[in-house]
Formats: structure tokens, C-alpha cells, sequence
């Protein structure tokens, strides 16, 4: 593989590499919105899982989840309490229900990595205030990108806004460096202190997908080895972009062609 790495053993990818992310992303967006008409009460998640294995098949891409250690559906699906890696299947959406989709593609071999939330039916206000102060702590760790700022100063910018609120910030998962690969260094926290981990250099690639509980932080994997929930059932939200870092701050690859990312746009 061309190119460097830095210093942390972060891949610092060429000028050119974001066009690249740029299709990636922009396809695995474009199923995300697509998807959201189909959101709805009585709605199975594996009846979305089967429309978002369709559409990466016409275009003419790949999914990067079947076939992953196992994994064997296009989409991961985590309803209500599940905090990430719910996997799809023939239990149907009730009213009230909030879902975070989470979707990988590959196109020419580069790896696009994108998930926010729906609702279907009705949204209640608790879960309103959750997928909002989510989305928002997303955008906030993203303004935080820029090279010489670090990872840490990343992770701060997410927990403090969290948990200003109060709720909580999930430590069990995180972001991931990525590119021509699903998952490469570093691990990019949701919390943390400012001025700790390694150092932002424009080329890196990498998600940010904050997962936010209304509860206690905690989380616990079922017995089918994927599905992660709150360990205390509190509701938990998460919305993932992938980013590349430019000189000035960064672009995200995965924005919204629709202008749909959140659930009450558009
Ligand atoms: N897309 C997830 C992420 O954000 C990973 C899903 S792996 C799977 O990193 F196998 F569960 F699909
Ligand atoms: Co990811
Ligand atoms: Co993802």
C-alpha cells in the first residue's frame, strides 16, 4: 500500500485518496436515505436489510459487513435499547421505536462507513432529546478536527457535551481509522482528555460514531455474539460519519445527498 504512516502507525493517505472516499461515502449516504421512506410501524428490520443489500447491489458496489467476521447482512439495525451491531431479522418496527442504521460499502476497493437514526411512527420527547444531543456530539467531535489537534481533544469535545446533558457516553465501542481497509489505527474514543492520544495530520481517515445512552454506560453482548445492549435497558442512540482530515479542518465524506441525516430534516 502506498503512502505513510505517522508516527502512531496512522495511515496519511494522498490528495487524491478523498475523491475516492468522497464516491464511498456518498453511495453509503445515499442508501441511508433512501431507506428512511421505508421506516415504519409493522416494518420488519430484515424487510431494510434486504432493500440496502439490493441497492449496493445495483450500484454496482459491495457491502462490507457480510462476510465480516461472520457477519451476514448489509446493514446493522440496533432498535431502542441496543446500542450497536443489532442484526436484522423478522421482528417488526412498533410505534415509537427509534433505530440507528449503520451502513458499510465498498466501492473501487475504498471503504465508506456511515449510520444515524429513524423513527418509526412517533417520536417521543425523551428520544428526541437523545437523537439530538447525539447528532450533536457527533458534530461537535467532528469541529474538533484539524491537524495538531489530538484524538483526545476529539474524545473531549463529545463526553463534555454528553454529559453536560446527562447522559452518558458508550467507552465500549469507537471510531476506527479506515480507507482501503474496514478497520485500521487508530481507536477513536468518544471521551477523553484534550491534549491526550495521537496527533491529527492531514490524510487520515478515520469514523467518528458516538453511541450515547440515556442510562449508565454500560453495555453487555447477547448471546448471538453481535447485538450490544445497555446493561440497565436505558435507550441509546448513535449517528456515524467518515471524515478525512485537510489543512484547515476536514470534509466529511458520508454527508447527506438528501439532506436527511437527521430524523426530523426533510
Ligand atoms: N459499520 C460498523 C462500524 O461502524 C461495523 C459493523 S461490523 C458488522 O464500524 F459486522 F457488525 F457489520
Ligand atoms: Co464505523
Ligand atoms: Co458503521
Amino acid at each position: 500500500m502506498e503512502g505513510r504512516l505517522s508516527r502512531d502507525e496512522i495511515r496519511i493517505h494522498a490528495a487524491e485518496d478523498f475523491a475516492a472516499m468522497h464516491r464511498a461515502g456518498e453511495l453509503a449516504a445515499r442508501i441511508l436515505d433512501e431507506v428512511g421512506p421505508l421506516v415504519a410501524p409493522g416494518v420488519t428490520t430484515g424487510a431494510l436489510d434486504d432493500f440496502i443489500t439490493r441497492r449496493v447491489e445495483e450500484a454496482g458496489a459491495r457491502s462490507a459487513t457480510i462476510g465480516y467476521r461472520g457477519y451476514r447482512h448489509a446493514s446493522c439495525i440496533s432498535v431502542n435499547h441496543v446500542v450497536c451491531h443489532g442484526i436484522p431479522g423478522d421482528k417488526a418496527l412498533r410505534d415509537g421505536d427509534i433505530l440507528n442504521i449503520d451502513v458499510t460499502v465498498i466501492v473501487d476497493g475504498w471503504f465508506g462507513d456511515t449510520s444515524r437514526m429513524y423513527v418509526a411512527g412517533s417520536l417521543t420527547r425523551r428520544a428526541e432529546r437523545l437523537i439530538q444531543v447525539t447528532h450533536d456530539a457527533l458534530m461537535k467531535g467532528i469541529e474538533a478536527v484539524r491537524p495538531g489537534a489530538t484524538f483526545g481533544d476529539i474524545g473531549h469535545a463529545i463526553q463534555s457535551f454528553v454529559e453536560a446533558h446527562r447522559m452518558s457516553v458508550v467507552r465500549d465501542f469507537c471510531g476506527h481509522g479506515l480507507g482501503r481497509v474496514f478497520h485500521a489505527p487508530p481507536n477513536v474514543l468518544h471521551y477523553g482528555r484534550p491534549g491526550t492520544g495521537p496527533t491529527l495530520e492531514e490524510g487520515m481517515f478515520f469514523t467518528i460514531e458516538p453511541m450515547v445512552n440515556l442510562g449508565r454506560p454500560e453495555t453487555k453482548v447477547l448471546a448471538d455474539q453481535w447485538t450490544a445492549v445497555t446493561r440497565d435497558k436505558s435507550l441509546s442512540a448513535q449517528f456515524e460519519h467518515s471524515v478525512g482530515v485537510t489543512a484547515s479542518g476536514c470534509e466529511i465524506f458520508t454527508l447527506s445527498p438528501a439532506g436527511r441525516f437527521h430524523p426530523t430534516w426533510g
